[in-house]
């Protein structure tokens, strides 16, 4: 294979062999005692407790031997096509590697959890997706069922709920949250006119080296006839953007380079889907706000999501020169953000009402008995932590959820900064 055309996880994967260690997707042996294997990257205990959840959840019979991280199966699965197809935590089963090692190695970042179309735009506060795909097994998520996300962000949800062929509804206050997630997931439908406009593209990109405000470029997006088409082009020019202003590179190289990446990520997804036989999920994503859902009472089968962690993140500084680029006014956007509005003990208010309707309405259009999964953490505020956990599990079980699972997920960040987040799962009491 010639060094252009691999993706960058079969270039890391061959790096890797070459110095004798290996990357967290390393090839094993196909043997058939190989019955279960983690991936190599699984290291939190929260990554431990889901893959075990995960295993129960498809109905496998299985025992954690030497210190937790090998399984082994106790019976032979019935089903282990399915098996093969939907697991997130491990790479083998009976032998035979899982889809999702396959999928995880079209990749083009150096990050082990970009692959695909998750790594377009730098979004701060991620999801992880091996996390998501494991949770949406988890709460008994098939083909064909819907998931909503009131809280979409970066799109996470609906990357990984498209390619288990789980629908997803996905919502967001932000338009460029909104945006980038239609761009990760619709963009594999429009490939063909994608490239067929390109080189005019290409063409107006640093025209005038001096003025790089200049609008040839935009011009040449607005006209683009195909709403998918043209959310790529204009994706493709923030991450240019945003290079630009975060990471001081120069406009027109940072272009021409994501959008050569961009291309190659929607096309690593289109090929994966014919390698795989991926049945995809149909994906609906629209600018909304999370207190007041335009969705029927009990049409929802789950819900995964992660809202903003009381006034942690605050967005629109955080996007600003993004939303700035798409035209909006920050102000006015800063009206309906969770999180952001108010100072001081009125900020938290805010926040809490915000929430308290937020979750009423993820209550309402879930279906009995389902479950809805909230990711989230306290937050410091003004020297004081704001016990954001505390509050969503009291009120979540005061309108009618029921608790049912509460796991820690603490991991390490960079300088050894630790972060604490729980995965609460709630059903919904028929
Ligand atoms: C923690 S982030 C979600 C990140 C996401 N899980 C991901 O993987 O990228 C929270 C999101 O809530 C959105 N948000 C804030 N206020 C909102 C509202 N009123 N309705 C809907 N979304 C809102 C923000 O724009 C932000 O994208």
């Amino acid at each position: 294979m010639n060094q252009e055309t691999k993706t960058k996880g079969e270039i890391m994967l061959e790096k890797a062999e070459k110095i004798g260690s290996f990357w967290a997707f390393k090839e094993e042996p196909l043997s058939k005692d190989k019955q279960l294997l983690l991936f190599d990257n699984v290291q939190f205990i929260y990554e431990l407790a889901l893959a075990q959840l995960e295993l129960k959840a498809l109905g496998v019979e299985f025992e954690v031997t030497n210190g937790l991280r090998e399984f082994r199966l106790l019976k032979d699965p019935e089903d282990v096509e399915t098996l093969k197809r939907k697991l997130a935590y491990f790479k083998l089963i009976k032998g035979e590697y899982t889809d999702y090692f396959y999928i995880v190695r079209k990749n083009r970042t150096r990050s082990v959890n970009q692959y695909l179309t998750h790594w377009i735009y730098p979004y701060k506060g991620k999801f992880h997706p091996q996390m998501i795909r494991a949770l949406l097994n988890i709460i008994g998520l098939n083909r064909g069922d819907t998931v909503l996300d009131p809280f979409i962000g970066s799109g996470t949800t609906a990357v990984e709920a498209q390619l288990l062929g789980i629908n997803c509804v996905g919502i967001d206050i932000s338009p460029l949250c909104v945006l980038q997630s239609k761009v990760k997931t619709e963009s594999i439908e429009v490939l063909p006119e994608i490239l067929e406009w390109k080189d005019e593209i290409l063409s107006k990109v640093g025209v005038n080296l001096f003025n790089l405000d200049d609008k040839a470029l935009d011009k040449v997006i607005d006209t683009i006839p195909n709403e998918k088409v043209r959310n790529f082009y204009l994706m493709a020019k923030l991450v240019a953007v945003s290079d630009n202003a975060r990471r001081k590179k120069d406009f027109t190289k940072a272009f021409r380079k994501n959008l050569d990446l961009m291309i190659a990520s929607v096309k690593d997804y289109i090929d994966i889907v014919e390698e795989l036989n991926l049945k995809l999920g149909k994906v609906n994503i629209k600018v909304g706000d999370s207190r007041n859902l335009s969705l029927d009472d009990n049409s929802i089968d789950g819900i995964v999501t992660s809202p903003p962690y009381s006034i942690a993140l605050d967005y629109v500084s955080n996007d600003a020169h993004a939303l700035k680029t798409l035209g909006y006014d920050l102000k006015e956007l800063r009206e309906e953000f969770i999180g952001v509005r108010g100072k001081g003990q009125r900020r938290i208010d805010l926040y809490n009402e915000d929430m308290k309707r937020s979750l009423e309405e993820m209550y309402r259009v879930l279906k009995p008995g389902k479950y809805a999964v909230i990711v989230i953490g306290n937050a410091t505020y003004q020297g004081k932590e704001i016990k954001t956990v505390e509050f969503i599990i009291d009120y979540a079980e005061r309108i009618g959820f029921k608790l049912v699972k509460n796991i820690d997920k603490i991991i390490f960040g960079l300088y050894n900064v630790m972060q604490k987040e729980n995965i609460l799962i709630f059903r919904k009491e028929v």
